[in-house]
This record gives structure tokens, C-alpha cells and sequence, in this order.
């Protein structure tokens, strides 16, 4: 077993590190501090746990962390009054609407009524649009962490191979927007490609996003290429529950280049990537240059 394993959870304190320090000129010579609002409708244990960190982090960095509960049954309109507001608010430079939301809710209209300068999680239509097109946009966080962990590890990607098992909105489709903006040759794989494993081992980058538990083995990597695994999967084993990737590590490990582990590969890149782009769209709001290498 070969593989460079990328440290994720170092990186990810690395990116926080860099984004408390530009909070902190920030606020010294501009008088701005970045805010970043978080919204969370009804009590799903999952996203608690995960709000409570993201509060926690962005207080570390220096921002001002705002944490809206609302419960399971609020309307719409009062939320889509709640997003209005905080549209309005100046402090506030990033929003982020905390999914899934309660069955009643329409996540789309949602998510679309966030201004897309504060829309932190980069789903409003306008910056998936703006993505598309090779325009200035906000980044979704996840596509955004793996796409720096690629960088850091090969400097530039011109060229590469890269192959994408996963079309999600949130994280396959952007991830493969972004690697084309690195001027990668891309495929999007997924669930009804033909010869799945064949496809995979094409990739000088092979990035799994699919949602089933170790389903990527040794036989899908080409030797020496680099792996990032998105999955996060709670398995049961050995009458444990355990945390698994979409990608089978051991097998992966012994014949790529380099590979993510989970956890601590993808995961806290995360968080630190909201971070960074709150910091970048408070720059952009006051007109100020925005982050070196903490943006796409
Ligand atoms: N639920 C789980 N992850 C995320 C995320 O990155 N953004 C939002 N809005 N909801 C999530």
C-alpha cells in the first residue's frame, strides 16, 4: 500500500487558520466583520450536531456566528420572511439554510429566495448558472474542499483525466464544473453507467460521490491515481457502527497515488470551505479583493 494519504482534517485547519487571519485585517483595517447566519428548521439530530460545530468554527475564526431555530412546523412564508431579513441585514454576509428541510417545505423556492452574493452554500440557481458559465460565483463548500486538496497535492490539474462517479446537485455536478475550470478532460459517472469500473480506471482522478458504502474496490483505480472520497455511509459491522466512504480504502489504497480516508479526508474540508466563502463574499461586499487560494 502505496498511497499518500491526504490529510484532510490538517488541511481543512490549515484553510481556518488562513481565513481567521484575513478575518482579523479584515476587521482591523476595514472595520468589517464577516457574519454568517445559519437556519435551522425542526430537530433532526444529524444537522443539530452538525450547526453546533459550524457555530463553533465560525466563532473560532472571528466572525459572528448567528444560529436561527426554528421548529418543525413553521410555515413558509415565515421563513421565506426570516431569509428576507437576513437578505436585508448588512452584518450578515452569509446564509446558509440548513437541508433537509421538513417535508412541507419547498427546499427549491427556499433556497432561490437567499440573495446569491450571501448564498454561502452556492445552490441558488443563479450561482449554479454563474458556475456554469465560468463566472464569478459562490462555490458549494464540498466540490469546493476537494477541488483544494487537489490543487495543494498536483499544483495544476491542466490536462488530467477526471472522472466523477455521482451527479448530484450538491456535489457531483459542481465537482465537475470546477475540474473543467482547471481545464481537466471530465466524465460524469453514475449509477447507470456502462462498465462503471472500466470508466473509473481511465481516471488520473477519480472522485467518489455516489452514496453506497465502499462500492468503489481496488479494481476501479488506475494505478497511482488520486482518489477523493465524498462518501460518508454508517454501516454496521461486526455488530459496531462504523463510518465508511463510497470508496473501499484498503483495496484503493494499494494501487492509488493518493487517496482521502474517511474520516478526516473530505468531511472537515467542509466547514472550512462555508468559512472561506463567508469571508469571500464579505470582501465582496465592501468591495475589497478577495482571498488568494481560498477561492475557486
Ligand atoms: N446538510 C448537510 N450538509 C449541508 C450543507 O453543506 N449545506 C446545507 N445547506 N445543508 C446541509
Amino acid at each position: 500500500m502505496g498511497a499518500v494519504i491526504i490529510d484532510g482534517k490538517a488541511f481543512a485547519a490549515k484553510v481556518r487558520g488562513e481565513v481567521a487571519e484575513h478575518v482579523a485585517r479584515l476587521v482591523a483595517e476595514h472595520g468589517v466583520k464577516p457574519g454568517l447566519a445559519v437556519v435551522l428548521v425542526g430537530e433532526d439530530p444529524a444537522s443539530e450536531v452538525y450547526v453546533k460545530s459550524k457555530g463553533k468554527m465560525t466563532v473560532e475564526v472571528g466572525m459572528t456566528s448567528v444560529e436561527h431555530k426554528l421548529p418543525a412546523d413553521t410555515a413558509e412564508r415565515d421563513l421565506l420572511a426570516l431569509v428576507a431579513r437576513l437578505n436585508a441585514d448588512p452584518e450578515i454576509h452569509g446564509i446558509l439554510v440548513q437541508l433537509p428541510l421538513p417535508a412541507h417545505l419547498n427546499s427549491e423556492l427556499v433556497i432561490n429566495s437567499i440573495d446569491p452574493a450571501k448564498d454561502v452554500d452556492g445552490f441558488h440557481i443563479s450561482n449554479v448558472g454563474l458556475l456554469g458559465t465560468g463566472q464569478k460565483s459562490m462555490v458549494p463548500c464540498t466540490p469546493l474542499g476537494c477541488l483544494m486538496m487537489l490543487r495543494d497535492h498536483h499544483g495544476s490539474l491542466a490536462g488530467l483525466n477526471a472522472v466523477v462517479v455521482g451527479r448530484s446537485n450538491i456535489v457531483g455536478k459542481p465537482m465537475a464544473q470546477l475540474l473543467l475550470g482547471d481545464s481537466c478532460t471530465v466524465t460524469i459517472a453514475h449509477s447507470r453507467t456502462k462498465d462503471l469500473a472500466a470508466v473509473c480506471r481511465g481516471a488520473d482522478i477519480l472522485v467518489a460521490a455516489v452514496g453506497r458504502p465502499e462500492m468503489i474496490t481496488g479494481d476501479y483505480v488506475r494505478p497511482g491515481a488520486t482518489v477523493i472520497d465524498v462518501g460518508i455511509n454508517r454501516i454496521e459491522r461486526d455488530g459496531k457502527t462504523k463510518l465508511v466512504g463510497d470508496v473501499e480504502f484498503a483495496s484503493c489504497a494499494a494501487v492509488a497515488g493518493a487517496i482521502t480516508p474517511v474520516p478526516g479526508g473530505v468531511g472537515p474540508m467542509t466547514i472550512a470551505c462555508l468559512l472561506a466563502n463567508t469571508l469571500t463574499a464579505a470582501c465582496r461586499a465592501n468591495g475589497l479583493a478577495e482571498p488568494k487560494g481560498l477561492t475557486a
